[in-house]
């Protein structure tokens, strides 16, 4: 686990090289895609890449964390239409390249199943974007998920619900209690995962998910068990990092050609 600690724009900016690189060296790029506001700058500036160095996203494909159970696809709030406005109709993917688990789905089990193989299928994630919620959630795998989980439905923890209600008027009960979210088992086959957090109300789940001990109690502790993370995060999210200085020692003194 890598922990990089800048300010933004270098954290979106060093993201956006990260993907950039993948998607014109990879034949078949495949991208994982989160919600939030973690990931919004990244976006941001892969559709400027995309727009000034014609950047194309024509080949990739690209599969989201989560979705919200009962949204329709065309609700302002569901997943699917905020990564369509954030990112995807920004820049040039091919029709049907972005996927998500189908929250509207009659049998929600059966969308589950058929979205992890979906993925397989594509042959994996290449790169994973992640943001973490202030819980320590990880897309929508709330403390107490199983590590080891694949897709499924889960219910919304209210420390979730009341982060999210910004989205929905800060109204608390309109945010759906339910979703249906990749399982921290599927996470965690994605090739390399690059997380962003900042802020200080993060400081807490970026301390536990670096430096505490594995437990579901911090879902996002799992990534400690994966050989390829990036940890990016500003200094109010690293507040809390007890080796806050060796981090940043590690990174200032990389040998000629390390790489993220
Ligand atoms: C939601 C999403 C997560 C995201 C988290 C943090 O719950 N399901 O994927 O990481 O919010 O969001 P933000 O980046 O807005 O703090």
């Amino acid at each position: 686990m890598e922990v990089i600690i800048a300010p933004e724009p270098e954290l979106s900016t060093l993201v956006a090289d990260a993907i950039e690189r993948l998607v014109r060296e990879d034949p078949s790029p495949v991208l994982g895609l989160a919600t939030g506001s973690s990931p919004l700058s990244v976006y941001d500036e892969l559709t400027k890449r995309h727009e000034q160095d014609g950047l194309s996203f024509a080949k990739v494909r690209a599969f989201m964390l989560d979705e919200y159970v009962g949204l329709p696809a065309s609700h302002p709030q569901s997943y699917h239409n905020v990564i369509d406005t954030e990112f995807a109709s920004r820049v040039d993917f091919a029709k049907g390249a972005v996927q998500g688990p189908d929250g509207t789905a009659e049998d929600l089990r059966a969308a589950s199943a058929e979205y992890d193989h979906a993925i397989a299928e594509a042959g994996g994630v290449d790169l994973q974007i992640l943001g973490i919620g202030t819980d320590g959630h990880l897309a929508f795998n709330e403390p107490g998920s199983s590590l080891s989980s694949r897709t499924r439905v889960k219910t919304l923890a209210r420390q979730t619900r009341i982060d999210n209600a910004r989205f929905f008027d800060d109204d608390v009960d309109a945010v759906p209690q339910h979703c249906l979210t990749q399982g921290l088992g599927t996470i965690l086959e994605a090739r390399h995962l690059m997380l962003i957090a900042t802020g200080g109300h993060k400081a807490e789940a970026v301390h536990q998910m670096v430096e505490g001990p594995v437990s579901s109690m911090w879902p996002a502790t799992v990534l400690q068990m994966h050989p390829h993370v990036t940890i990016l995060v500003d200094e109010e999210a690293a507040s809390r990092l007890q080796l806050g200085d060796y981090y940043r020692h590690i990174y200032a003194n990389k040998l000629e050609g390390q790489r993220l």
